[in-house]
C-alpha cells in the first residue's frame, strides 16, 4: 500500500532528526527491563521487543530538541513515558480480552492474565524508580497525577462499557483521560526539563493533549476499517468490549431506526457478531468520515500550539508526526 510506505518513510525521517537520542532511549528501555526474576524479563521483553511506534518517547525527544536541548534527563524521561505506556497496554489487553498486539499474540494470550498484570505493575513501578532518579519533584508530581488520571480513564471506560447512551462529551472525557493525558505529559515534561517558561510548557501540554485526542479518534476509526495485518491488532475489538466510540455515537444519531437498533444491541450485548452490518451502517452514515473530521479539528488545535515553538527541524518533525497521526493506518 503506497500510503503505508509513505507513512513509514515519514516516521524514519522524523526519527532521523533525533537518531542518536532515540537509540539511547531504546538502549535504556532494554537496560531497565533487567530483573532477577526471569518471568519479568520474559514477559517484558516479549512486548518491548515487538516494537511499537515509540511515538511518545519521540514526542519527548522532538519537543526537547525543538526547545534547544535534549540531554540525559530527556532520554530518561522518554524511557519513563514508554514504560508507562507499555504497562497500560499490558493491563489494557487483559481488560479488553484482546488477542493481538504489535503483530503478535498479546502477552495475556501468550502467558496468561496474571503475568500480564504483574509485569505491567513492574513496568509502572520501574517508571517511578527512574523518575525518582531524575530528582525533579515537579515532574514526579505531574506524572503521579498523569498515571492516576489514566487509571481513572480506564475505569471510567469500564464503567460505561455496554452503555449505548454514551454522549460525545462522555466519550471525549474517556479518551482524554486514557490516552491524551500521556501525550500531554510527554510534551509538558520535556518542556519542563528544558526549563521552558510556564506559558510555553502549557502550550506544549495542550499540543500533546490535542494530538492525543486526535490519535485516539483515529484508533477508534481503525477499529472499524483497519487492516489487522498492518495494524498488528484486531478490528472489531471495541464492539466486543461494548465501547461506545465516536463512530457509533454518530451513526446512532444519524442512522435509521433499524441501524440504531442494530448498533444499540451490539453495544449492549458486547458482541461483534454483526460487525459487517455495523461497518456498513457506520460507513453509510458517514460516521468514519465524521470521526476523521473531528480528529482533524484536534489536529488543527495541536498544530496551532506548535506555533509557539521556534521554527526549526524539530518543530517541523512534530508537525509531520501530528499530520501522520490522523493519516495513519497503524
Ligand atoms: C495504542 O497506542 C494505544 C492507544 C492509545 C490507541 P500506540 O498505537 O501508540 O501503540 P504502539 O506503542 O505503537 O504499539
Ligand atoms: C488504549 O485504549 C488506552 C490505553 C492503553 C490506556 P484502547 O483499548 O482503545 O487501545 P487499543 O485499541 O487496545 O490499542
Ligand atoms: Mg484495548
Ligand atoms: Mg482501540
Amino acid at each position: 500500500m503506497p500510503g503505508h510506505f509513505q507513512a513509514t518513510r515519514v516516521m524514519q525521517e522524523v526519527r532521523a532528526t533525533v537518531s542518536r537520542e532515540f537509540e539511547q532511549v531504546n538502549q535504556l528501555i532494554i537496560d531497565q527491563l533487567h530483573s532477577d526474576v526471569p518471568m519479568v524479563e520474559n514477559v517484558g521483553h516479549y512486548i518491548v521487543d515487538a516494537g511499537g511506534k515509540r511515538l511518545r518517547p519521540l514526542l519527548v525527544l522532538l519537543s526537547a530538541s525543538a526547545l534547544g536541548s535534549c540531554g540525559p534527563a530527556h532520554i530518561k524521561f522518554a524511557a519513563i513515558i514508554e514504560f508507562i505506556h507499555t504497562a497500560t497496554l499490558l493491563h489494557d489487553d487483559v481488560v479488553d480480552i484482546s488477542s493481538l498486539r504489535r503483530g503478535r499474540p498479546t502477552a495475556n494470550a501468550e502467558f496468561g492474565n496474571a503475568p500480564s498484570v504483574l509485569v505491567g505493575d513492574f513496568l509502572y513501578t520501574r517508571a517511578f524508580q527512574l523518575m525518582v532518579q531524575l530528582g525533579d519533584m515537579s515532574i514526579l508530581d505531574h506524572m503521579a497525577d498523569t498515571t492516576n488520571t489514566i487509571a481513572e480513564g480506564e475505569v471510567l471506560q469500564l464503567a460505561r462499557a455496554g452503555l449505548a447512551d454514551t454522549s460525545r462529551e462522555q466519550y471525549l472525557e474517556v479518551i482524554t483521560r486514557k490516552t491524551a493525558i500521556l501525550f500531554a505529559a510527554a510534551c509538558y515534561g520535556a518542556a519542563s526539563l528544558s526549563g521552558a517558561e510556564p506559558p510555553l510548557r502549557q502550550a506544549m501540554r495542550e499540543f500533546g493533549l490535542n494530538l492525543g485526542i486526535a490519535f485516539q479518534m483515529i484508533d477508534d476509526v481503525l477499529d472499524y476499517e483497519g487492516d489487522p495485518a498492518t495494524m498488528g491488532k484486531n478490528v472489531g475489538d471495541d464492539l466486543t468490549e461494548g465501547k461506545t466510540t465516536l463512530p457509533l455515537i454518530h451513526a446512532m444519531q444519524e442512522g435509521s431506526e433499524a441501524e440504531r437498533t442494530l448498533i444499540r444491541d451490539a453495544i449492549t450485548n458486547r458482541s461483534a457478531s454483526e460487525l459487517n452490518a455495523i461497518v456498513q451502517a457506520v460507513q453509510g452514515c458517514g460516521s468514519l468520515d465524521y470521526t476523521r473530521a473531528q480528529a482533524r479539528h484536534y489536529h488543527d488545535l495541536a498544530l496551532a500550539r506548535l506555533q509557539q515553538l521556534p521554527a526549526n527541524t524539530w518543530r517541523s518533525a512534530l508537525e509531520r508526526i501530528t499530520h501522520l497521526s490522523i493519516h495513519r493506518d497503524h
